[in-house]
């Protein structure tokens, strides 16, 4: 009989692994250190429902308004909503708000699948923003505020705009200067900040929070890097350009009408570690001097690069070992015989992800590994190196969404027009969306990603893919 889950994760926590990946907590640990050891043996008994006392998420008056107040405090938000099924429901809910349908949003082509969804879901024309490209690693960096302004100029009737920051990489844009832009006529700004919902509470040395910088809306996965446990986010409403009781009748429609407490108690423990002042200097000192070991200790790692940039919010850990002659898969492969596991691999690039409860001694181990791996090996001279292309940078011909749909199998899709997504698991960045003509490099790559192991959502288990009834472009 295969393993099943009840198997797998226990079997997993044995082999003591030091987490790169989501959730920010990294484990027990960091609770068990700030004081709510006592809360995680209880936490069966904290699964309850709307019982008296216990408020209710879409119609907060008592206990859950008072955390909803705390991240008010926080971020300085007009209002926080707390959220239980991640920063894609925040993110929809967000996009819904300020749109009708048929309207037009300008979002960046690299958005997270919840951003088409909402899309989809809402009957909206996307104009694609595409950010520029850092050549030397191959990924997708910063969208431009000209970018953005030019966009704007040539479609003045766009509703609002939308996009990530800190990208999956940590690339983060220049929000302030977008907002300016967009408030100059009089749009709206959404950040997709799922990444960042740390950066307003990070010392000297990381880009400002989308808060700080003047968006309108901005989205936060508490989750991936702060203390609360998977699912969990805080949507924060910053201005007046927004209609909270919208916003408010989008969440009540998006949301399970079963919230989990322990989720929301998780919020409200994250949300007091932040607002405690020595709680917040433990967690927060150990995470940012772990950090640092990790930009230290590379410099003496021959063969090892990494990405340093003013944008970057250095809690992401970039590195690339491809002058080792290693593909970023390799490196991932070797750190997992190692107990390391990171959060992505593209490419060259592997993309270990820290959080609030990462240590000096986790970061330590991953640079042991990492200094074990490159040990005795040859060094490729740069022209040897493969050059890698980020998919996402490239504007695909459109049609018409397909009204009509069926599934192919992907062999036989390159020339027809996507009727359903094609989305690589991490990032979630869709390769395809409904309306782009698919391309016989798009269908190459999808097959290459899928036999090393990786996940592509809309790849049915036959091995097909949703495309228009019509095969017409
Ligand atoms: C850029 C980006 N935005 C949004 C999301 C969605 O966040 P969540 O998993 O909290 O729903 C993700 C998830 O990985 C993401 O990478």
């Amino acid at each position: 009989m295969k393993k099943s889950l009840l198997d797998f994760l226990p079997e997993h926590a044995a082999l003591d692994p030091v987490s790169f990946h989501m959730p920010g907590h990294k484990g027990s640990q960091l609770y068990k250190k700030l004081g709510y050891g006592d809360i995680l043996d209880k936490l069966m008994d904290c699964d309850i429902t709307e019982i008296p006392g216990a408020d209710n998420l879409f119609q907060t008056e008592d206990v859950i308004l008072e955390v909803m107040e705390k991240y008010r405090k926080l971020y300085g938000s007009k209002k926080s909503y707390l959220l239980v099924n991640g920063s894609s429901v925040g993110l929809i809910a967000g996009i819904l708000s300020c749109t009708k349908r048929g309207d037009k949003v300008i979002m960046a082509r690299n958005s997270h699948k919840s951003i088409f969804n909402a899309m989809r879901l809402g009957g909206l024309e996307p104009v694609y923003l595409f950010p520029e490209i850092m050549k030397e690693h191959g990924i997708l960096g910063s969208v431009s505020p000209d970018e953005v302004s030019g966009l704007l100029d040539e479609n003045p009737d766009v509703a609002c705009v939308i996009l990530p920051s800190p990208n999956y990489y940590g690339i983060c844009s220049d929000i302030r200067a977008i907002a300016k832009v967009c408030h100059e006529r009089n749009k709206v700004l959404i950040v997709d900040q799922a990444h960042g919902a740390h950066l307003r509470f990070m010392g000297e040395g990381y880009p400002m929070s989308a808060e700080e910088g003047g968006a309108d809306i901005v989205i936060n996965s508490t989750h991936k890097t702060l203390a609360s446990w998977t699912q969990t986010a805080v949507m924060n409403v910053m201005s007046d350009r927004v209609d909270l009781g919208i916003v408010e009748d989008n969440l009540q429609i998006l949301e399970s009408s079963s919230p989990s407490y322990p989720l929301m108690m998780s919020l409200d423990i994250n949300a007091e570690i932040l607002l405690d002042p020595d709680k917040k200097r433990m967690a927060f000192g150990e995470w940012e001097s772990a950090v640092e070991i990790f930009y230290e200790r590379a410099k003496d790692i021959p063969g090892l690069r990494i990405i340093e940039d003013p944008m970057l919010d250095r809690t992401k850990l970039n590195f690339d070992m491809s002058a080792c002659g290693l593909s970023g898969n390799d490196v991932e492969a070797l750190l997992n015989e190692r107990g390391i596991f990171v959060e992505l691999v593209t490419g060259n690039i592997a993309m270990g992800m820290t959080g609030i409860g990462t240590t000096r001694e986790h970061v330590n181990r991953l640079m042991d590994a990492l200094e074990d791996i490159a040990k005795g090996r040859e060094l490729l001279s740069a022209d040897e190196e493969a050059e890698e292309e980020p998919m996402f940078s490239v504007k695909l011909e459109m049609a018409a969404v397909p009204e009509e749909r069926m599934s192919r199998p992907i062999d036989e899709c390159a020339g027809l027009v996507c009727a359903g997504s094609l989305i690589p698991y991490p990032p979630g960045i869709p390769l395809a969306c409904p309306g782009e003509v698919i391309t016989s490099e798009m269908i190459e790559y999808v097959k290459k990603l899928r036999s090393m192991g990786e996940k592509v959502i809309g790849v049915s288990s036959e091995g097909c893919i949703l495309v228009g009834k019509q095969n017409k472009k």
